[in-house]
């Protein structure tokens, strides 16, 4: 989703600017832009429809100027366009802004600065709700304010979440920063004798480790030598700022050809290291160090719920299942931006846990505020990013050590959720005495076969590729799987949405003959998973009928099941796992079938039309 950057000391503004957007690429975007201010004064505004590459080129010859915004935009008022692109300057010229979030009152505040100076309306310059903002804080200063006084009085006025980095063309030695709620972060970042300002951590990844996160309410002045911070109501102060550890190696796309081809290839890595020294086993204990929450605390809980969207939901309702079977304790999950404005029953003594690859997406933000005000339930968040809002709001956190996800589609993020959310229902049992030592150990040794479950599982790549060339056309696959199989059906489905635009269900398979049967047909595949569990029985009688309606069925089933491969058109074996961890063993198959059939379409496998990395708006 949109990203911000900001710079201020001796350099040329512009191609740091421009380095520290296309770091920011991966959150997804339509349109870009860069503000440079030089010290006379003399101010460039350049924005463009598409791709930074696109922005670069109608730069030209790169502005003079050592202070800088700029943004990359993804549309929500007003499509992607050259105007509607940041940064906006006020009517003035003066006071230009780039922003996140939204301006949920942007009509009202529209009409209230149209109607004092009815005699000359101005001209808004674009369709956009963030226009609103240069223009409010210039009509603050107009009233002899400060511009953090502007700026305060700005945020005080804007209804919804907010991210601000502005500067005012009188003055091209400071640039300004503000947050109010999570429309994501805003990071400070130190260097020698001259500062930044970006979005998320990788922007300044050449640059810095030093950072300060701004928090809500908070209005930074940044000029060359550092930043102080206005809060209300206080003193102004130099903050504390801290070091991060972001590996630059990480961040680069290595041998792969796209980065969700590599963080695929990446999952047992990521997976050994989020489980390291979190499964002991002897003697056998599970997420004992680094976690806020006592047992005592714990052991009061007497119900669970696992929120969260999209891919997090999705490994919440495995995480449920887990809950339920593992800690013997009700467990259910939700989707958080329903939750949030519902008015559930989740009583008595909950325990929410937010899954959150981002730590910054704003319907699972708001779930978790929803919980705190209502509730003030203990609340647990599972998060792939250090610092992030999501744990500030928590009471405990569980970090994934996954490394820095960069393609839009999230992969390794959903593994590492999964391992945590595991160990989470480990650890809720064993202080609630469902699990003696026998048990957890035994339990803790499965976890830790899941590495080389997704290991072995990405060796089927080939045969993915295989399979995938024969659906590259299809406008449709329904994918069924049941039990813990079934969120990993509604998982690949949302991966051929996302990254191979092809329309697809997960369905639980028992609900197929209810409605979705109507659909099949020769041109309908079906994907059916449908290893030896439980309920593998059922899962054959189901490809039963789709092949009784000529749909083709791509099944994925234990390796050397002759029954299964025999009934489907295609079969690919994944190695065989325990009932309850077959979601690692499947996981990887159905990754590399959507990207597969992304590929040999052509498709911008990493940054997948209309979406964003971290959705910071509603
Ligand atoms: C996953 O591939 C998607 N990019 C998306 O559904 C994502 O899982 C969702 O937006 C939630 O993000 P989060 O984990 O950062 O909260």
């Amino acid at each position: 989703m949109c990203g911000i950057v900001g710079y201020v000391g001796q350099q040329s503004a512009g191609p740091i600017l421009l380095e520290g957007l296309q770091r920011l690429e991966y959150r997804g975007y339509d349109s870009s832009g860069i503000a440079v201010l030089d010290r006379d004064g003399a101010l460039s505004v350049l924005k463009r429809q598409g791709k930074l590459r696109d922005l670069e080129a109608a730069i030209g010859v790169m502005p003079p100027g050592a202070a800088g915004i700029g943004h990359t935009r993804w549309a929500t008022h007003g499509t992607p366009s050259d105007r509607n692109a940041h940064p906006h300057a006020s009517s003035s010229g003066d006071v230009v802004v780039v922003h996140n979030g939204i301006v949920e009152n942007y009509r009202s505040l529209k009409a209230l600065l149209d109607a004092a100076k009815p005699e000359r309306a101005r001209s808004w310059q674009s369709e956009t709700d963030t226009e609103v903002i240069p223009e409010l804080i210039a009509r603050e200063l107009n009233q002899g304010r400060s511009f953090v006084e502007a700026m305060r009085a700005c945020l005080g006025l804007l209804h919804g979440a907010s991210a601000i980095a502005a500067f005012h063309r009188a003055d091209p030695s400071r640039i300004y920063a503000a947050r109010k709620g999570s429309a994501g972060g805003i990071v400070i970042g130190y260097g020698d004798g001259e500062m930044y300002l970006a979005s998320d951590l990788p922007a300044l990844l050449p640059h810095t480790a030093t950072v300060y996160h701004l928090e809500d309410g908070e209005i930074a002045v940044v000029d060359s030598q550092g930043a102080v911070v206005h809060r209300v109501n206080q003193p102004p102060l130099r903050p504390v700022s801290r070091q991060v550890d972001l590996d630059p190696v990480a961040v680069a796309r290595g041998p792969y050809r796209h980065f969700m081809l590599k963080e695929i290839h990446e999952q047992p890595r990521a997976l050994s290291d989020t489980i390291r020294g979190r499964a002991r086993l002897d003697p056998p204990s599970a997420l004992a160090d680094e976690f806020e929450l006592s047992d005592d605390q714990l052991r009061s809980v007497e119900r669970v719920l696992v929120i969260g969207m999209g891919t997090s939901l999705h490994a919440a309702m495995i995480g449920r299942w887990w809950i339920e079977q593992i800690a013997g304790i009700p467990a259910d999950f939700d989707n958080a931006s329903e939750f949030r404005f519902r008015a559930p029953v989740i009583g008595p003594s909950p325990l929410v846990v937010s899954v959150t690859q981002s730590g910054e997406t704003i319907d699972t933000l708001g779930a978790m505020d929803h919980v705190r005000d209502r509730w003030g339930a203990p609340q647990i968040v599972i998060t792939n990013v250090e610092g992030s809002e999501a744990t500030r709001k928590a009471d405990a956190s569980i970090l994934l050590r996954c490394g820095p996800e960069v393609g839009v589609a999230s992969t390794k993020t959903f593994v590492g959720s999964l391992a945590a959310l595991y160990l989470l229902a480990c650890r809720i049992g064993r202080a609630r005495g469902v699990l003696d030592d026998g048990e957890l150990t035994e339990r803790l040794e499965q976890l830790l076969t899941a590495p080389s479950l997704v290991e072995r599982g990405l060796e089927l790549s080939k045969r993915c590729k295989e399979i995938a060339s024969s659906y590259t056309g299809a406008a449709n696959f329904l994918v069924l799987g049941r039990g813990i199989e079934h969120p990993i059906a509604m998982e690949a489905a949302l991966k051929c949405k996302e990254i191979s635009y092809v329309h697809a269900e997960g369905y639980a398979a028992g609900e197929m003959k209810h409605g979705p049967i109507a659909l099949l047909d020769q041109q309908f595949p079906v994907i059916a998973l449908a290893t030896r569990g439980p309920l593998f029985d059922k899962m054959m009688s189901a490809i039963q009928q789709v092949s009784a309606r000529q749909a083709p069925v791509i099944a994925i089933g234990d390796e050397g099941d002759a029954e299964l491969a025999e009934l489907a058109d295609h079969y690919i074996g994944v190695p065989p796992a325990n009932d309850l961890l077959t979601p690692f063993a499947l996981t990887p198959v159905i990754q590399l079938l959507a990207y597969h059939i992304a590929l040999a379409r052509g498709l911008d496998i990493d940054q997948p039309r209309n979406l964003a990395k971290t959705v910071t708006v509603e």
